[in-house]
């Protein structure tokens, strides 16, 4: 799913990042998240907390248990 619609990224690259290590500045800086209108970070913000350190296929192991 596309998270940051000003630059095409998706739930799946920040959740990769967080899982990587990166910080969300990070994310940022390399992918442009939440750099243009802003309507993503809160949700780009709650996938890359989800899925840092402690839970780090959260975000992943959710969207897979929803109904299609
Ligand atoms: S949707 Fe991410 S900056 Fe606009």
């Amino acid at each position: 799913m596309i998270v940051c619609v000003c630059h095409r990224v998706s739930d799946k690259t920040i959740a990769f990042c967080a899982q990587q290590g990166a910080a969300f500045d990070d994310i940022q800086l390399e992918h442009g998240v939440a750099t243009q209108c802003g309507k993503c970070e809160c949700a780009a913000r709650r996938i890359w907390s989800e899925c840092q350190g402690r839970h780090p296929i959260a975000h992943l192991n959710q969207e897979a248990a929803l109904p299609a």
